[in-house]
């Protein structure tokens, strides 16, 4: 039988922590699916379909990982793959509440939802999107913590914004 998780997340952007994961997981399965949040209680800076198109191409469109976007609840759209494996990376301590709170909301959502955790690369720790975006609209380089392509598209948005200052 086909192994499939699916790595829900707001990636936006996505970072090198990400990718090092989806990279991990599938020596572990055959398929991973990035499910990309759309209706997030937080604003982005990325549209989700900027956020799919820069993780496709991080991911070079390997072909078993498939990257959508999806709306509402992510139990739904579990049921929609038929897929009851939800992963998710853990970084600090820091992360484990938040961590905590979801995957027993999943679960009363749906009884048979496992969510495994994988440890983030210990090159990325320390980074996530938001702080990403934090150095880059303060000046900074994330060279060598995002791929090469959100760089690029950090620093448009980053370009834009001081434009319209
Ligand atoms: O990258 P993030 O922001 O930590 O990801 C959070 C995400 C997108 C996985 C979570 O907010 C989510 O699953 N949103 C979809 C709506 C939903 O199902 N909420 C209930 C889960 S507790």
């Amino acid at each position: 039988m086909e192994r499939v998780v699916v790595y829900p997340g707001s990636f936006d952007p996505i970072t090198n922590g990400h990718l090092n994961l989806v990279e991990r997981a599938l020596h572990i399965c055959d398929r991973v699916i990035v499910a990309v949040a759309r209706n997030l209680a937080k604003t982005t800076l990325f549209t989700p379909e900027e956020r799919v198109e820069l993780i496709k191409t991080a991911l070079e469109n390997n072909p078993r990982v498939t990257v959508e976007a999806f709306d509402g609840l992510l139990v739904d759209y579990l049921n929609s793959k038929n897929v009851n494996v939800i992963l998710r990376g853990l970084r600090q301590l820091s992360d484990f509440d938040y961590e905590f709170q979801m995957t027993f909301m999943n679960r009363r959502l749906k009884r048979d939802v496992e969510t495994i955790f994988m440890m983030t690369g210990y090159k990325w720790f320390y980074i996530n999107s938001r702080i990403i975006k934090e150095v880059v609209f303060a000046g900074g380089s994330v060279k060598g913590l995002v791929p090469e392509i959100v760089c690029k598209k950090l620093q448009e948005k980053y370009e834009e914004r001081q434009g319209k200052l």
